[in-house]
């Protein structure tokens, strides 16, 4: 191989398959407006709307957000109610739309101890067919996800195939507690997007964000959009990625 052959150019970095969502900034941008936090959920919906419909349209063929963690809980009853409720709406209003556009919803996160209503419209949306070879991007949605309970959950399945005498302590490998995580079967994502500034991974994905590029932006979460979106994508092209190696 020649030097040049050799030489991958750094534009040749093809649209990352699975990009990860940190939404923040909507109570701040709320604030901004002169209005309460919920407004901005609100609006971070409408965004959400759009994002996802620019990630499908560039390729990306998972998309995960991270909608409320295990530490969300701590916030004032009245937000965390509405925040439920706003994500249960979307949920049944976004479903044929994305459904017809082969988009597929996948909830992760311990959904058990999420209040009834959001529960319904989550094995609604998971229960939605989406025709053979339409498939198009799956969407994940992170509801009372935080990603040591994942690994916590993921250890305690590992221990009991071990408890069982299924399973060897030396056949635990990498790819062993990938396929107990939440997110199985999937890639890594290659790129994460945080926005409002803030500049932490805050208990997301830390195991399948090992390797990947980090994108921090002082937009809003409401005031992210297609464009901004696409400007990441474009970011992430820019940018060599050699796992360690040289
Ligand atoms: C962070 O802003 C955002 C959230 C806690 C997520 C809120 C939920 C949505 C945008 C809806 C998701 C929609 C679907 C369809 C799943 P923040 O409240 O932390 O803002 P702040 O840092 O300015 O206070």
């Amino acid at each position: 191989m020649t030097q040049k052959e050799n030489h991958i150019p750094i534009s040749a970095t093809p649209t990352p398959r699975h990009v990860a969502i940190i939404m923040d900034g909507n109570g701040r941008w709320a604030k901004g407006q002169g209005e309460e936090r919920l407004y901005g959920h609100r609006h971070g919906v409408d965004a959400v709307r759009e994002v996802v419909r620019t990630a499908a349209e560039a390729g990306v063929e998972y998309l995960t957000i991270y909608a409320f963690s295990t530490e969300n809980w701590g916030r004032p009853e009245e937000e965390v109610d509405g925040i439920m409720s706003l994500i249960a709406g979307a949920i049944l209003s976004e479903l044929d739309t994305l459904t017809g556009a082969g988009i597929r919803m996948n909830f992760i996160g311990d959904l058990a101890s999420l209040p009834q209503t959001l529960q319904e419209s989550i094995h609604k949306a998971r229960t939605a067919e989406i025709p053979e070879g339409k498939l198009r991007m799956t969407l994940n949605v992170a509801l009372n996800y935080s990603a040591r309970w994942e690994l916590t959950e993921a250890t305690r399945q590992i221990g009991e195939c071990v408890q069982r005498g299924d399973l060897n302590p030396e056949e635990i490998t990498p790819e062993l507690i990938s396929a107990h995580l939440t997110t199985r079967g999937m890639p890594d994502p290659e790129l994460l997007i945080r926005t409002s500034g803030e500049q932490r991974l805050s208990n997301f994905l830390l195991w399948q964000l090992s390797y990947t590029e980090l994108y921090f932006t002082d937009t809003l979460w409401p005031e992210f959009d297609g464009a901004q979106f696409t400007r990441a994508l474009e970011a992430y092209r820019q940018r060599e990625r050699r796992f360690g190696r040289l």
